[in-house]
């Protein structure tokens, strides 16, 4: 489904704090959501938020890990908003955002039995290379998964600003 509505993606400021904890309270079960807010904070350079008329509907947060791989940390879209193609719209702005930095190859996990992410992931260019077993502090097993960004710069037009 396509975002039919204005928006902005831009990056986080404290003063998104509150929303934003509170889509990481609600995405996540599993880990502490202040504690992680903090350590998204140490990627400003890579941590976006999509903004309408004053709402935070989602995040995204990734960081290089060298000069030419990126690593996608966490992309999260607050319930009332799913479906309509937010987090599509901000992972495609972090993959804009990597590709002119000049990172060619950018990875990420994702839980196995998160198929939703998976298939958004899949969608957007990224082919599952293995399992990670009991990648997650639960024990479950996490796919690692990675996209070409040469390949998708021609294929999905990476260039192409993704603020309507
Ligand atoms: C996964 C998540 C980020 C998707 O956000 P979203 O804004 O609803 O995703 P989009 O609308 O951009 O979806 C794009 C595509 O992803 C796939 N997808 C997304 N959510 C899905 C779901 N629950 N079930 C099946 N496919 C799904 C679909 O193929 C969809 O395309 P379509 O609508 O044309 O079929 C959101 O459900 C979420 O925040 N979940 C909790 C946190 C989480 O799991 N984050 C990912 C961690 S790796």
């Amino acid at each position: 489904m396509a975002i039919n509505f204005n928006y902005t993606i831009r990056r986080y400021k404290r003063s998104d704090e509150l929303q934003v904890y509170l889509i990481e309270s609600e995405s996540f079960g599993d880990h502490n959501p202040l504690d992680y807010l903090r350590f998204y904070e140490k990627f400003e350079d890579g941590f976006f938020v999509f903004e309408f008329k004053g709402i935070i509907c989602g995040f995204i947060v990734g960081y290089p890990f060298s000069e030419t791989e990126g690593h996608i940390f966490s992309l999260a879209v607050h319930k009332s908003y799913r479906n309509r193609g937010v987090a599509t719209a901000l992972l495609k702005h972090l993959l804009r955002h990597f590709f002119l930095s000049g990172i060619t190859k950018v990875s990420l996990e994702v839980r196995v039995g998160n198929e939703g992410a998976k298939r958004l992931y899949e969608k957007n260019g990224f082919i599952c290379l293995w399992t990670k077993e009991q990648y997650y502090s639960d024990g479950e097993d996490g796919y690692y998964m990675v996209a070409d960004l040469a390949k998708l710069a021609i294929s999905c037009n990476l260039l192409q600003d993704s603020n309507n």
